[in-house]
């Protein structure tokens, strides 16, 4: 093989490939032309074949003519392949409308038993009521003995108390708040403590774990009239003006005198019926128990030693869940610790 031949091939392939670029339509087909020319088995290396057959002194030209023809067929291939990838880009955009919204990601929303908890705390905050907590896992002696609960009391019996110890226990109530705080502080104070209880019972209005809110207040000269007139206020802001409010005489071993607080049915208004069927929530009595409450008893005062001569308080328990339950009309206690998404998205 001669010299000039073996430059005019590969020249030759400059013009071939040029073609074939022409014709090939898709990325793949370009993929072929590059194995056709450019592979270890390719047009070019068949070409390169001859250089051996060259005399010796002709051989350096000859490779470099070859570089060169190999670094042109490479860059109009590379060439062709990004017309091609513009070409792709430029499709994918045209489908593309900026004006469409964005993906909003998944957003949480408040429990219901967390938005009471803060409706109810940012009302007594208001008044001037600080926001106190405590352990779950409680002493006989806050939990009982110094709430004025001797051993004997029923309120200790193993079917309600979930005991650790036989003198640690899950706290049954927030009340034991009311003894850890006039411990720590003199009067006056003001507080309420939201948390966790705990209480071997379960069905559709009783869960083991649920919450309740304590308050209480202690200063010189308190009266139930203060008690009557802080209730009332709280539970118009929470369930409306119009509501009324009814104080029952009750028992708690640590207030005297107690009261259970009602409230007119939410449901029926305390007409007992609603479209002329029996009121399911308060079961035609027009009324519904919201809290119990009383006069801090002096065997507690003398228990944190505040002077029951020179001081007098009131306190209050409520249940979150029950009016989480009036507030949003749900009648099974359960749905709240089912973590249903469909339930709880409901509550922004
Ligand atoms: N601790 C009582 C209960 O769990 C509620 C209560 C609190 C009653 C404070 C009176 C005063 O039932």
């Amino acid at each position: 093989m001669s010299l000039t031949t073996f430059l005019a091939e590969l020249d030759g392939l400059i013009q071939e490939l040029e073609k074939d670029l022409d014709k090939a339509s898709s990325i793949s087909q370009l993929e072929e032309v590059r194995i056709r020319y450019l592979s270890r088995k390719g047009r070019l290396a068949e070409v390169m074949k001859g250089l051996p057959k060259l005399a010796p002194e002709e051989r350096p030209e000859a490779g470099r003519k070859a570089n060169e023809i190999k670094e042109k067929l490479s860059s109009l291939w590379e060439a062709k392949k990004r017309f091609f990838e513009q070409k792709e880009k430029e499709e994918r955009l045209r489908d593309f409308d900026p004006t469409l919204p964005g993906r909003i990601p998944p957003v949480g929303t408040l429990h219901p038993i967390t938005l009471v908890i803060e409706e109810v705390s940012a009302i007594f905050t208001s008044l001037g009521f600080e926001v106190v907590l405590g352990p779950e896992v409680e002493t006989d002696f806050y939990n009982f003995e110094a709430l004025n609960i001797p051993p004997e009391h029923p309120a200790r019996d193993m079917q309600d108390s979930l005991y650790i110890t036989d003198k640690t226990l899950l706290r049954t109530h927030t009340s034991p708040l009311q003894v850890r705080t006039m411990l720590a502080k003199k009067p006056p104070v003001a507080a309420i403590a939201p948390g966790k209880v705990y209480r071997r019972d379960s069905d559709l209005t009783h869960s083991p774990m649920f919450h309740q809110i304590e308050g209480f207040l202690v200063d010189k000269k308190v009266t139930m009239a203060d008690l009557r007139g802080t209730l009332t206020l709280f539970l118009h802001r929470v369930f409306g003006s119009e509501t009324r409010v009814r104080f029952r005489p009750s028992f708690f071993p640590f207030t005297e005198p107690s009261a259970e607080v009602d409230i007119s049915c939410v449901m029926c208004g305390g007409k007992g019926k609603v479209a002329g069927k029996t009121c399911r929530v308060c079961k035609e009595t027009g009324w519904v128990e919201i809290l119990g409450c009383g006069m801090i008893d002096p065997a507690v005062f003398k228990m944190v030693n505040y002077d029951p001569e020179e001081y007098s308080g009131f306190a209050f328990g409520l249940g979150v869940e029950r009016i989480a339950m009036l507030k949003y009309s749900i009648g099974d206690l359960r749905i709240f610790f089912d973590n249903n998404l469909r339930f709880l998205k409901q509550f922004v």
